[in-house]
């Protein structure tokens, strides 16, 4: 499908891979470079202050051992992958119509069988498929509908704040690509044309309950909710991406044709259309998909889905995983933001009273070298420096998002994260929207809950010490976490 910078020469490794993700229209970078707003930038910095005030309250001792996100690893696409795609169908209930059932609910567990993954448990699901081999779960959400309608789907087009994209297949095997905002979409009734609406969890509470049920995976690695809304015979070409995908028809039927790379296609990109094209592809497998049905692919599978009738919507749940250098780019960034000019007469800034006169000017002095590879070691060097960049970086929450201020949390209320919010913890930390805090004790073992579940019982909101229940008003006073 399509990357933004789809006809621009890539500079280096990672950026040409990263225009391979059909899946997300964004280029990766983005999404590990802080992308704060003026207003999120100045609720960080405050809720920093406030957490520094809590330290000094004693939140806590030592922060206790807590999973830790573990790092993904790189895709293996075609190794070791079986042509033939599990099909799992589940029992499903003839309940009729059932809208999404709330996301991560308190204790989920893990090693429950679950329709959403045609009966497997998430355990089971991670172990079997999960960057190895695709699944066809038949009525992996039975009775859903879609999180919108499709005056909603112009509604979000048109809008500045919701990144978008319009694919249209002309005649003679071309294509067209336009990039939101998209003022008037083509007529419902005109074939073959797509629209794609990313990060539809950020403004759509149903969107957003959708991608809750994928929380089995680490909230590191989840990314958004992307909506393709196609008219008949509508798609966005044979392609892969790089990333895991969930797939699910929430409306209408979509044809899905599907292969590996490197047997169902070379991996070629068509070079006359402005999308990631394949320009081959013999397709291994194909499905059609109803209302309800998902297909899960791992990363590096060609596949293709046209809509078969009009009103055709899937939403498709992808993932994000770092490029090693653009992670450990962004890392050293915040690692070395410490303004090292500001500490004069120290050994930061580099001195040399003892070079003497060179014939030959061009050469890098050693003494150089070793001031660059010391300043590199030490920015690594503080134990938790690195933790700490990971996880601001991790939860910096995407660009376009703003928080709307509210006021402090009301007593007896439950917390609830705002959709937009990104919340993750380590063994020593909690991080929330960028900014970071040293927690331990009861505090922690409170704010790692809200992390997890995205929720904290009114019941547990009493038990939060002064401090930290002061930040959480300083949280809900910004728009990170609502009263519920
Ligand atoms: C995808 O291929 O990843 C999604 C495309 C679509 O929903 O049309
Ligand atoms: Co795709």
């Amino acid at each position: 499908m399509t990357a933004k910078n789809a006809t621009t020469a890539p500079t280096s490794k990672a950026a040409a891979a990263a225009r391979q993700d059909a899946h997300r229209g964004a280029v990766p970078t983005k999404k590990l470079k802080p992308a704060q707003t003026e207003q999120t930038a100045k609720t960080a910095k405050t809720a920093k202050t406030a957490a520094e005030a809590i330290e000094a309250a004693e939140i806590g001792k030592v922060a206790e051992a807590a999973k830790t996100a573990k790092a993904a690893k790189a895709p293996q696409a075609t190794k070791a992958t079986k042509a033939t795609v599990a099909v799992k169908a589940t029992k499903a209930s003839k309940s009729g119509a059932r809208s999404v059932r709330p996301a991560q609910r308190p204790g989920l567990d893990i090693t429950q069988p679950t329709e959403l993954l045609g009966g497997l448990s998430p355990e089971q699901f991670m172990k079997r498929h999960w960057q190895k081999k695709p699944l066809l779960v038949r009525q992996a959400l039975p009775g859903i509908t879609a999180p919108v309608d499709r005056a909603t789907v112009a509604q979000l087009a048109a809008s500045d704040e919701v990144e978008s994209r319009l694919v249209t297949q002309q005649p003679g095997g071309r294509w067209s690509l336009r990039q939101g905002p998209i003022a008037k979409l083509p007529a419902w009734s005109k074939p073959q044309w797509t629209v794609l609406l990313q990060g539809l969890d950020l403004h759509v509470p149903a969107a957003h309950e959708l991608l809750s049920r994928f929380r089995f995976v680490p909230e590191a690695r989840l990314d958004d909710l992307m909506l393709s809304y196609a008219s008949e015979g509508g798609g966005v070409g044979p392609h892969f991406d790089s990333y895991d995908v969930f797939l699910i028809q929430v409306s209408g039927r979509r044809h899905w044709h599907i292969g590996r790379r490197g047997v169902a296609t070379s991996g070629e990109l068509r070079g006359d259309v402005p999308l990631k094209v394949l320009a081959d592809f013999t397709p291994e497998q194909d499905f059609i998909l109803e209302p309800g049905d998902m297909l899960y692919l791992p990363p590096g599978w060609a596949h293709d889905g046209v809509a078969v009738d009009g009103d055709c919507m899937t939403a498709s749940v992808g993932f994000r995983s770092p490029w090693r250098a653009e992670l450990a780019n962004e890392l050293l960034v915040r690692l070395t933001d410490e303004g090292d000019e500001s500490t004069a007469g120290s050994d930061r800034m580099y001195v040399d009273p003892l070079q003497e006169a060179t014939s030959a000017p061009g050469l890098i002095p050693e003494q150089l070298l070793a001031f660059a590879r010391e300043a590199v070691l030490k920015a690594v060097h503080d134990p938790l420096a690195l933790e700490r960049a990971l996880g601001e970086a991790l939860t910096e929450p995407k660009p376009r998002v703003f928080f709307e201020p509210g006021d402090a949390l009301p007593e007896g209320l439950n917390a609830r994260l705002d959709a937009r919010t990104r919340m993750m913890y380590d063994a020593a930390h909690i991080f929330i929207n960028g900014a970071a805090f040293r927690a331990g004790g009861r505090d922690a073992t409170l704010m790692k809950r809200l992390a997890d579940q995205r929720r904290l019982l009114a019941a547990d909101v009493a038990r939060l010490s002064e401090g930290a229940r002061d930040l959480l008003d300083q949280w809900t006073e910004d728009g990170w976490v609502q009263p519920d």
